[in-house]
C-alpha cells in the first residue's frame, strides 16, 4: 500500500510557526517518524511552498499511489488548480489540516478542494495525518 503525503506552503515551519495553533513539534520530524513506524504502508513525503510544484507532485504520484494525504495549507482556500489536479488523478485524496479550520477565521471555512477529496480530517493536531492514513486503509478494506 503506497501513500503519498503532500504538504503545501508554510507547513515546513510547523514547530516554529504560531505554536499556539500548530504546536511546538516539527511536522517534518513527526512525519519522518510516522513513515518509519507505520510498517503497514509505504509512505512518501513531499512539501513545497509553490502551487505548481504541489500540482506536479499530485500528478506524479496520483496514478500509482493508493492514496494521497494532502494538506494544501492556505491553497486549500483558494486553489481551483489544485482541485482540478485532484480530480484529474485516480488516487483518492484526503484533505488534512492540523488546526480546526471550521473554528478559525471565516475564510478558512471555505475549501476549494474538499469536493474533489474523499474526506476531510482537521483539528486533531499532527495526528490528523495518522487518521488520514487510516481512512485510506479503510477505503481499501471496504472496497
Ligand atoms: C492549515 C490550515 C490553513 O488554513 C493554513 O493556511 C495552513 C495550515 C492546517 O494544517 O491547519 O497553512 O492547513
Amino acid at each position: 500500500m503506497k501513500i503519498a503525503i503532500i504538504n503545501g506552503p508554510n507547513l515546513n515551519l510547523v514547530g516554529i510557526r504560531e505554536p499556539e495553533i500548530y504546536g511546538n513539534r516539527s511536522l517534518a520530524d513527526y512525519l519522518q517518524e510516522l513513515a518509519q513506524s507505520r510498517s503497514d504502508v509505504e509512505i512518501t513525503l513531499f512539501q513545497s511552498n509553490h502551487e505548481g510544484d504541489i500540482i506536479d507532485e499530485i500528478q506524479r504520484v496520483g496514478f500509482s499511489a493508493d492514496g494521497i494525504v494532502l494538506n494544501a495549507g492556505a491553497y486549500t482556500h483558494t486553489s481551483i488548480a489544485i482541485a482540478d489536479a485532484i480530480r484529474a488523478v485516480t488516487a483518492p485524496v484526503v484533505e488534512v489540516h492540523i488546526s480546526d479550520v471550521q473554528s478559525r477565521e471565516p475564510f478558512r471555512r471555505i475549501s476549494m478542494i474538499k469536493d474533489a477529496c474523499v474526506a476531510v480530517i482537521a483539528g486533531h493536531g499532527l495526528r490528523s495525518y495518522n487518521l488520514a492514513i487510516d481512512h485510506i486503509l479503510g477505503l481499501k478494506h471496504n472496497g
